[in-house]
């Protein structure tokens, strides 16, 4: 029988291919997403034979992931507790989705993968593979074996003569996408102590980013952005850019206390650089084209979608519907907003839209002829209408 593996590479995922052989005597189809981590997948694809897989796939979906995950997300301006751009929560349902296709192609029986039995991702995985194949068997070990920490893995490892990786100690436990890389563990594992700044990977420290403001103008169409700086960019290739500008200039580290599905804290530090200009500049667009009724409703929309992106409900018709009502706002969300990034901070300075609901002339304090002052008057005391009678009632109330 076979099982198709989410395998990185790393200790876990490599322990867990060959403890899937030995002990539930399965043919392993080891299966590599490539979601934009950096990653040699030459070498992953060659230590996963090496350890035992009878067959390996490495597959490339970083421009489904965009335009499938990352977009709709920020079309929704989705964010998890106020900070969490989502970059781990909705790299998962397109994972496991690989996973379940492969599954079919090969005729596999079972998916395994290497999340704990503590965290967010299993859900993820699992409500996914639930949500499109739910025949498939499902294997965590972390849940189910008796190996309890990084030791009992090396042990393992080394009774096997799996390759383990000669890195330095592993420190944090990290994902890293085309949007993001999160850490968690290590010394973060005690909020009082301040994250140690060299941890970070795709940003400099802010301290240490220019002393000049870089200037970007983002172009959107229809809430996705389509050219930085009048330059058409390829999905893929625009993330990588702004990752590299939001990087150099120290922007979107976010050090945080999340609450996860499971129940429990976690402290996270994240890097998402070029996802916090997005994420900034497209609300600004949208303040400028959505009028005060849809932006005060989106808001709802947009806690209830991260929750769900978060909770791994992906798959969901919650989450379909609302991708609908997303969409049918982002038909404005035409226009260039221009970002200014420094030392860490990154503010929008200009916005304009074909689409834009602000007039100068309506606002302005000269005249213009669609706002009429007067009319001021009566709108005021019918708005207040309830407020007026309240106040002469209880008048009333008081002379008797
Ligand atoms: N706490 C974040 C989330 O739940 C990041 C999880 C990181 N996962 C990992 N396997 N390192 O989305
Ligand atoms: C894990 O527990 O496998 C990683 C963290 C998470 O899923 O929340």
């Amino acid at each position: 029988n076979k099982v198709v593996l989410a395998y990185s590479g790393g200790l876990d995922t490599s322990v867990i291919l060959k403890w899937l052989e030995v002990e539930h005597n399965l043919d392993v189809i080891a299966v590599c997403v490539d979601v934009g981590q950096e990653e040699d997948f030459f070498a992953v694809k060659h230590k996963a034979l090496a350890t035992g897989a009878s067959k390996v796939y490495v597959i490339d979906v970083k421009e489904e992931f965009v335009t499938d995950y990352i977009y709709p997300t920020l079309k929704a301006s989705a964010i998890y507790e106020n900070d969490y751009l989502l970059g781990t929560s909705f790299a998962r349902p397109l994972i496991a989705k690989k996973l379940v296709e492969i599954a079919e192609k090969e005729g596999a029986v079972a998916i395994a993968h290497g999340a704990t039995g503590k965290g967010n991702d299993q859900v993820r995985f699992e409500a996914t593979i639930k949500a499109l194949n739910p025949s498939l068997k499902i294997i965590a070990p972390w849940r189910e074996w008796n190996l309890k920490s990084r030791e009992d893995c090396i042990d393992y490892a080394k009774k096997y003569n799996i390759p383990i990786p000669v890195t330095k100690e592993k420190i944090y436990s990290r994902d890293q996408n085309l949007w993001h890389i999160s850490h968690e563990g290590g010394n973060l594992e005690d909020p009082w102590n301040e994250h140690d700044n060299d941890m970070y990977l795709m940003t400099v420290k802010p301290e240490e980013a220019p002393n000049k403001p870089t200037y970007v103008e983002i172009d959107f169409e229809y809430g996705v952005p389509v050219a930085i700086d009048s330059v058409k960019y390829s999905p893929v290739d625009l993330i990588c850019k702004l990752n590299d500008l939001g990087g150099a200039n120290g922007i979107g580290i976010i050090d945080i206390v999340e609450n996860r599905l499971v129940g429990m804290k976690s402290r996270g530090v994240y890097e998402t650089p070029g996802g916090t200009i997005l994420f900034e500049a497209h609300n600004s667009l949208e303040k400028l084209v959505l009028d005060r009724a849809v932006l005060n409703f989106k808001k709802m929309v947009s806690e209830k979608y991260a929750q769900l992106v978060y909770d791994g409900l992906w798959f969901t018709q919650l989450k379909e519907a609302l991708d609908k009502f997303v969409d049918s706002t982002q038909k404005v969300v035409t226009g260039t907003v221009k970002m200014k990034l420094y030392k860490g901070t990154c503010k929008t300075v200009a916005t304009k839209s074909p689409y834009s609901l602000y007039n100068e002339a309506f606002v302005t304090f000269g005249e213009d002829d669609v706002y009429n002052q007067k009319d001021a008057e009566g709108f005021i005391n019918l708005f207040t209408l309830p407020l007026t009678i309240g106040a002469m009632m209880k008048k009333n109330k008081n002379k008797k």
